[in-house]
């Protein structure tokens, strides 16, 4: 069963989208699924460059930063890999390399780039530099080492307007996070500009909109994701301001974890985060969403399908047609649950290992269309449900878990759908429970 839904899955990825899905697998322009976790971007000219971690092998341990190129955030080349394992260094194949970030010095022509340097258990809390010229190199890598000799694990770059540039990194076992001025040559730390104590803070990005710096950042939680952060200040010395959140707290962040974060316009960004996968590394995906100022604070933009115009600096969140669950057909164990959390106030629970879902008469395009499926999982641990278009093959889809209170996420799939009616069949001969199923919503964007 496993390698005919991964087939499916594969074939339904091929084709190249001009939208933003969240959460989907995303692939390159060769078919291949896009490995540059933890990453960062860097414009050159109007090339925007994509450093991440290649964990195709589903391992911690260092295999590659890979380099992707693109003119419009969609659609991604994969380049040759920017930086390699050497042995007997700390980057090594059983050494930990992640969060690369890479900077151009217009003082010395270099490319520069950091990330967290460290041993396969995190004990040595390290921040490594390599140098290139070019943005993809290869990158020579000149060394890890603590700053100041303090701990440094999950850390980002930010270069100001002026040229300068500084580490921005969780530090002294990731209880205070600090930010720190890199020197002339972006290779070593200079002065400490700034130390939120206490702030367990980790995975950060810095925006400079009119004049404020607006820090993103997580909290520590693993691999889990929690409810991401902003702080803003007048300089990067401080003070910053308390923390708030650019999401609803109970979404921990769309479950996902800030990597980046891009400018748009004076009032949009984007939001780069990670949604990962601790089980099966290499099928984290990426959480881009729309950073919006529109209330006067940044706020993440939920989006299940959008897409950017990087002239005019505006995004546009897809719209779709709803289908609520609650309107389909049950069978077997399936029930009505009721929630407020829940559109309508109901969503179907107890599906599969016997109880299904059918939704009918759900309008389709006759090209391939993504549908976000909403979801409940109050579960620690991801479940999954199968959806089968018109009585064909099912398509399995992952649902993380959503915390608990009934918490609502979307999960996108890919799906062929006939022009006019379809039907929708959920959770069929699945033999585990699905997640409560909310409603589901078809888009026509591609
Ligand atoms: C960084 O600067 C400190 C203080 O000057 C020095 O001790 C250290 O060796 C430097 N590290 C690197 C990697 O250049
Ligand atoms: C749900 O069903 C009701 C009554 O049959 C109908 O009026 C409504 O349009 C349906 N809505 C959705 C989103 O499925
Ligand atoms: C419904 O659940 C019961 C017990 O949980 C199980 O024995 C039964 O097989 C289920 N029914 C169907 C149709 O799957
Ligand atoms: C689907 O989810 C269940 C947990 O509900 C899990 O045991 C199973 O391995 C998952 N199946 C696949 C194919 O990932």
């Amino acid at each position: 069963m496993m390698s005919r839904f991964v087939s499916l899955l594969a074939l339904v990825a091929i084709a190249q989208a001009a939208v933003i899905v969240p959460g989907a697998t995303w692939t390159d322009t060769s078919g291949n699924a896009i490995q540059a976790h933890g990453g960062g971007i860097l414009k050159v000219d109007s090339t925007y460059y994509w450093h991440g971690e290649d964990k195709a092998h589903n391992s911690g341990s260092f295999r590659a930063v890979s380099c992707y190129t693109s003119n419009d955030l969609v659609s991604w080349t994969r380049q040759n890999d920017a930086l390699t394992p050497i042995s007997g260094t700390m980057i090594s194949t059983s050494n930990i390399v992640e969060r690369p970030k890479v900077v151009y010095n217009r003082n010395t022509g270099e490319y520069v780039m950091w990330f967290h340097s460290d041993s396969s258990n995190y004990g040595a809390a390290q921040v490594g530099v390599a140098v290139a010229r070019s943005p993809c190199g290869p990158f020579t890598y000149r060394s890890s080492f603590k700053p100041f000799g303090a701990d440094s694990r999950d850390m980002g770059l930010y270069q100001d307007g002026d040229g300068s540039a500084y580490l921005l990194y969780a530090s002294d076992n990731n209880q205070n996070f600090k930010i720190s001025r890199l020197d002339q040559n972006y290779y070593n730390v200079t002065t400490t500009v700034s130390t939120l104590p206490g702030s367990t803070l980790e995975a950060p990005g810095i925006i400079k909109r009119n004049g404020v710096y607006h820090l993103f950042a997580s909290h520590t939680s693993g691999w889990d994701p929690n409810p991401n952060k902003y702080y803003k200040a007048n300089s990067l010395s401080g003070p910053w301001s308390a923390e708030a959140d650019i999401a609803p707290q109970a979404t921990r962040t769309y479950f996902s974890q800030n990597t980046f974060d891009l400018p748009l316009s004076s009032n949009s960004a984007i939001y780069m985060g990670d949604r990962w996968r601790p089980s099966l590394l290499g099928s984290s995906r990426y959480m881009w969403l729309p950073l919006s100022w529109s209330s006067g604070n940044p706020q993440i933009v939920q989006a299940d399908v959008w897409s950017v115009n990087l002239a005019a600096g505006t995004y546009s969140v897809a719209t779709g047609t709803t289908y609520e669950a609650e309107n389909g057909t049950r069978s077997g164990n399936s029930t009505l649950m009721s929630g407020s959390s829940f559109s309508g106030g109901r969503a179907v629970g107890y599906l599969g290992n016997g109880g299904t879902l059918t939704i009918n008469n759900v309008q389709g395009t006759g090209q391939p269309q993504w549908v976000a499926l909403h979801y409940a999982n109050g579960d620690s641990t991801w479940r999954n449900t199968t959806v089968s278009v018109n009585g064909g093959t099912p398509v399995l889809v992952d649902q993380p878990n959503t915390g608990g209170g009934g918490v609502v996420l979307s999960v996108p799939v890919k799906l062929n759908l006939r022009s006019g009616a379809n039907t929708l069949a959920f959770s069929v001969s699945q033999n585990n429970y699905a997640a409560d199923l909310d409603k589901i919503i078809v888009y026509t964007a591609t």
